[in-house]
């Protein structure tokens, strides 16, 4: 099992799009299990996007992150991290495909709607960053032997 980050940008809270990207994660199969809305300090938009720091459109991104709420989501399945950033789509709305929230949701390269981790490596630090206060909830849903065969050694 896999938990990754996503963050609702400010794009997608301010067009009213919560309910249409969260209703694609749940009907995947994947698990919410954190959410929270919260305003991002340029703090914790400093830290989270530090790979980026120096780079032209950094300014911008940050300044776009911090400008109204986001929603935080903690989602969690197997091999949930890549399933969310083949679901999200290409960075660019102008590029990504259609099926996929970048591609069927904006048409914007810079207000993409949604970020998720990219590595497990990148999940682990980014939970740590916005759930540092807890928030992460450990749940078992009723219907898990409907979304994944739980017949053998593993779930498949
Ligand atoms: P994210 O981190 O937001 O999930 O997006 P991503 O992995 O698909 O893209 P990444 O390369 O990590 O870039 C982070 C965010 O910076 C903005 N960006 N602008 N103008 C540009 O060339 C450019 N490149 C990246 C996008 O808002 C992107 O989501
Ligand atoms: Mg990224």
């Amino acid at each position: 099992m896999e938990t990754t980050l996503i963050i609702l940008k400010p794009d997608a809270l301010q067009r009213g799009l919560m309910g249409k990207i969260i209703t694609r994660f749940e009907d995947k199969g994947l698990q919410i299990v954190g959410a929270k809305m919260m305003q991002i300090t340029p703090e914790l938009a400093a830290t989270h996007y530090e790979s980026h720091h120096g780079k032209p459109f950094y300014d911008g991104l940050v300044r776009f992150m911090t400008s109204s709420p986001v929603l935080v989501l903690a989602i969690r399945g197997i091999g949930a991290i890549g399933i969310s950033r083949g679901m999200m789509g290409a960075t660019f709305g102008s590029k990504a495909d259609p099926g996929t929230i970048r591609g069927d949701f904006g048409v914007s390269n810079s207000f993409n709607l949604i970020h998720g981790s990219d590595s497990p490596e990148a999940a682990e630090r980014e939970l740590g960053l916005f759930f540092a206060d807890g928030g992460v909830v450990d749940w078992q849903r009723g219907n898990e032997g409907w979304i994944y065969d739980c017949s053998g050694a593993t779930p498949e």
